[in-house]
């Protein structure tokens, strides 16, 4: 049997489509998991608006900064999103030996690794991490965390 060659184009064409969503969904795919919310603690609160987000980490995490040391790998901060009330989305971004390198150095943050959770925990593959990424370097002299500093005063209830 002899396939047109506008057949042939076509299913070209779909393969493309296939390896272009399938990079997409790698692209986004990073080290980080989703963690045990109960083991972390709730250290501080932005209101902004209708968005309210707590903000939360290890108690191994907040003893670190509190004794001046450097956050240690394992670590999760977590940033659960809420709108009008309602759980919207999960920020996470978790440090592991070595993550790091699996960026180059202008990506790079330290060896933090960021992603982006729905409230039923699946990742938002429309997101590019990279956009996390390039806003919280700014955080480089801080561990790549904006609310950090407010650790330091944290003595069991949310800082607002
Ligand atoms: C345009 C800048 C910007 C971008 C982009 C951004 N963040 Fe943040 N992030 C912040 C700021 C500022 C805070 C402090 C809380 C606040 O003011 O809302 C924060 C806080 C956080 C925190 C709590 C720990 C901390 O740093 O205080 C996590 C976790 C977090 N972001 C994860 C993410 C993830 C995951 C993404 C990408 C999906 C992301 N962020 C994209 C600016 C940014």
């Amino acid at each position: 049997m002899k396939i047109p060659a506008f057949q042939i184009a076509l299913a070209g064409l779909s393969m493309a489509a296939v390896l272009a969503v399938g990079w997409q969904v790698h692209a986004e795919a990073t080290r980080v998991t989703f963690p045990q919310l109960d083991k972390l603690v709730h250290y501080t609160t932005v209101r902004r608006g209708n968005v309210m987000e707590h903000i939360m980490t290890t108690p191994e995490a907040i003893q670190a900064i509190k004794d001046r040391q450097p956050v240690p790998a394992g670590t999760h901060f977590v940033l659960v999103d809420h709108r009008d009330g309602k759980l919207f989305r999960y920020f996470v971004m978790e440090k592991g030996q070595g993550w790091g390198a699996d960026y180059d150095e202008r990506r790079r943050t330290g060896d933090w690794q960021f992603q982006w959770f729905w409230p039923d925990k699946t990742i938002n593959n429309a997101e590019n991490t990279a956009r996390c990424q390039s806003c919280h370097s700014s955080q480089s002299g801080a561990e790549y965390l904006f609310t950090g500093s407010r650790i330091p005063r944290f003595n069991g209830t949310p800082i607002e």
